[in-house]
């Protein structure tokens, strides 16, 4: 993005204002005064009179995804979550992290990458929570076997290392709530499927901090707050 378009986005003042904040060097890239309105940024840190400007393009969006929507920006078979956000938001938005084709619930959506990278990142160990519907109701020694055998981790199909610890709630003998530490691919079913069960729906009702609520409904979003873009 342009210099002067930077400005303007991500302080409200008009083209010419950021022109004419340049020339009178108000401006600093990366600590260097610069009146070149047509230098390109990208991850470089602005100050307006030594005060760093927030990049004007980052957008954080919370989406509650339906089923049959795919966690991708396009494909050829399926509807893309994206699809869901009006065009002007859709420009640079990345899904910050995935959610199969038949879960619905919490789903982030930025064209922050550094953001998205530490949602994602293992060392960042960001909690997600789920809404785990059975196929098979669970008898109460059932499930105390699973809670346990959840928390010290369980072999999934192809894989070497077991899951990371993972906490079971029971709220009846065929729906439970699961927190993971981690993401790996289809996560969720693959353990219940470790354990002979089967996943008959799941939804994310967390990530992190950030809870769905149920103000939103299916196919709806809306923009983080400050302090949940800050909690990631
Ligand atoms: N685990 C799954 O199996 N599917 C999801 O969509 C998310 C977590």
């Amino acid at each position: 993005m342009r210099l002067d378009r930077f400005l303007s986005e991500a302080t409200g003042m008009t083209r010419s204002q950021a022109k004419k904040a340049l020339h009178s060097g108000e401006v600093t890239v990366e600590g260097e005064i610069t009146k070149k309105s047509s230098e390109q940024i990208k991850e470089q840190m602005v100050c307006l009179n030594g005060q760093p400007l927030k990049r004007p393009s980052d957008r954080y969006i919370l989406l509650h995804k339906p089923t049959g929507y795919i966690s991708a920006t396009q494909d050829e078979v399926h509807p893309c979550v994206l699809q869901l956000l009006p065009t002007e938001l859709r420009r640079g938005m990345q899904c910050a992290g995935r959610l199969d084709l038949d879960t619905t619930g919490a789903l982030l959506l930025t064209d922050d990458g550094q953001w998205s990278h530490r949602l994602r990142s293992p060392k960042k160990a960001c909690s997600k929570v789920y809404q785990v519907d059975l196929s098979n109701p669970l008898t109460s020694a059932e499930a105390a076997d699973i809670t346990e055998r959840f928390a010290q981790g369980v072999q999934l199909n192809g894989e070497e290392q077991l899951t990371l610890p993972a906490q079971l709630v029971v709220l009846t003998p065929t729906r439970v709530l699961l927190t993971l530490q981690e993401g790996k691919y289809h996560q969720v079913k693959r353990m219940f499927s470790a354990i002979g069960n089967h996943v008959v729906g799941l939804h994310r009702l967390q990530v992190g901090d950030i809870q769905l609520g149920s103000d939103l409904a299916e196919g709806e979003w809306r923009h983080l707050t400050p302090e949940e873009v800050a909690s990631i």
